[in-house]
């Protein structure tokens, strides 16, 4: 059996998920279904990076110490995921000892190869992002990222001499195409490697100035630095070292679904890391875009985040994710509005999706007392009819190829370019005109594709839209339709005037 093993961030528990966190994580969700579907192996990881700087401020400001902080929180992030209906296999969180014990097993590895190796660090150093800047990068003593004042800083350290592997790395992109995409954060990762020596990672932090992390096992007065723990949950979870067999088993299938903000960690970072331990790199690293409001990127440091719960609250599970997998590449940049929204749910899921599910159970009360006829491959049928039969046998593989792609919008265009031939196909056949003529055959063939049609179609959006679909099925699972309300009534809004 083939394995399938996706990967979203381990996100900071300093607040609880927003729309660009459950982006990556539903994109997750949907692939996986769909491999589950094709009966393949999967495992979806997804979980939590609790340490670090910021968790440990977010648990001071509520009086709490960091464990406290993060075991109470978990069971709420752990509820938005349930909310949306998210499958995942596995939920890592960064303070778990299996977690903890890989962390600890892997530097020793690096730190025996002699890949790291003491020194002074001295630079300016923004708190809130736990980034070390350039006299250049800080310009007036401002963090580039968060505009906050940088602090100067003098410690001793433990560096990881990224550029002794940056040759190998490049080797490695462009022999593997695929392994970055989109293609144009593969490029972006290639001239940078090319226009740029990597400087060395410090991958520690004295004890004294961040008591929240992971000790070094050779120098326990030193944490980890937080990336190069976050990181290696992909493997712990995997159960690295000890459960070889796991590992060998799924480790060459993974896919990492990520922001394009932390590209450089994964693309970079991540795969040295791996290197340096004897291992080699994940089969793939996708980089989505960023949520806005306006023209900024929605995050909470901003302020300006969105609560997918309230979204769901009001719209339903499935349309709020049929709606951002749906209305912007994969990959690229969108704005998320109210209005983008109601404009998808009228248009594809009332008009298309709704309709064509409600019209087909209406017909058959209407025109064979409730029935669902019996699908025939070789019924003799108009050619438009045939060609609705050679579109849906063409269906999975169209949805697989672009699921193969990560191209989301192209899998939903192919479900739906069949949704929009069968509701012509009910213009063009007049089925009142076939009931008055007396035609029953033909009536009946009609009805049975109409039927076969619906479940392809429930076959094929239920990774997507998972209790869409299962309602779907549930109407038309028996010999008689069991009717009920239009699944999206139109949303008709009151403009203020
Ligand atoms: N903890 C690190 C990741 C470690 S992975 C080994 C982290 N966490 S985070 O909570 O900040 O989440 C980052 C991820 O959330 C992004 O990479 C992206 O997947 C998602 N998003 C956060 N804000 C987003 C948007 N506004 N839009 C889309 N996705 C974004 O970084």
């Amino acid at each position: 059996m083939t394995t399938f093993y996706v990967t979203t961030p381990i996100y900071y528990v300093n607040g609880l998920p927003h729309i660009g966190h459950s982006y990556t994580t539903i994109a997750a969700d949907v692939l996986s279904r769909h491999k589950r579907q094709r009966g393949q192996d999967v495992l979806f990881l997804t979980g939590t990076d609790e340490h670090g700087q910021k968790v440990l401020k977010a648990a001071q400001e509520e009086g709490k110490t960091p464990q406290e902080f993060v075991d109470g929180i978990i069971p709420r992030f752990k509820d938005v995921w349930k909310r949306l209906d998210i499958s995942y296999d596995d939920f890592i969180r960064t303070t778990e000892s299996r977690h903890v014990e890989t962390v600890r097993y892997f530097l020793q590895l690096l730190y025996d190869k002699g890949e790291l190796v003491l020194g002074d660090y001295e630079g300016l150093y923004c708190v809130p992002c736990e980034v070390f800047w350039t006299e250049k990068q800080a310009e007036g003593g401002l963090c580039p990222d968060c505009r906050r004042p940088v602090e100067r800083i003098k410690e001793s350290n433990y560096f990881f001499k990224l550029s002794r592997h940056q040759a190998w790395l490049l080797e490695y992109i462009k022999a593997h195409p695929d392994f970055i995409r989109p293609e144009s954060r593969r490029n972006e990762v290639l001239s940078f490697l090319e226009e740029n020596t990597l400087s060395d990672l410090c991958v520690s932090r004295p004890k004294s100035r961040l008591s929240w992390g992971i000790p070094l096992p050779f120098s326990p007065d030193h944490v980890t630095y937080v990336w190069f723990d976050a990181l290696i949950n992909y493997i712990s979870a995997l159960g690295f070292p000890g459960n070889r067999k796991k590992f060998d088993a799924f480790w060459p299938s993974a896919l990492h679904l990520i922001g394009k903000d932390i590209l450089r960690q994964h693309a970079v970072i991540w795969p040295i890391m791996l290197h340096a331990a004897g291992l080699f790199p994940p089969q793939g690293i996708f980089a989505h875009g960023w949520w806005q409001v306006g023209r900024e990127k929605m995050s909470k440091s901003r302020g300006n985040t969105v609560n997918p719960l309230d979204v769901l609250d009001e719209f339903g599970i499935d349309v709020y994710r049929y709606f951002l997998l749906r209305d912007v590449p994969f990959g690229l940049d969108g704005v998320f509005s109210r209005d983008a929204l109601i404009k998808r749910f009228n248009g594809d899921l009332a008009n298309d999706l709704g309709n064509l599910v409600y019209r087909t159970l209406t017909m058959s009360e209407k025109y064979a007392d409730g029935r669902i006829p019996v699908f025939d491959r070789d019924g003799h049928r108009s050619s438009s009819g045939s060609s609705i039969v050679e579109k849906m046998d063409g269906l999975g593989a169209a949805v697989d190829t672009a699921l193969e792609k990560i191209d989301f919008i192209a899998a939903l265009e192919a479900i739906w370019s069949l949704i929009g031939a069968a509701n012509k196909y009910v213009e063009e056949t007049k089925p009142w005109n076939l009931k008055k003529a007396g035609q029953t055959e033909a009536l009946e063939d009609f009805l049975a594709v109409m039927f076969q049609v619906l479940r392809h179609v429930a076959l094929e959006i239920a990774p997507f839209m998972p209790q869409t679909a299962a309602k779907i099925s549930s109407q038309i699972e028996a010999d008689r339709v069991a009717k009920g309300e239009p699944l999206f009534p139109r949303i008709v809004e009151e403009k203020n005037s």
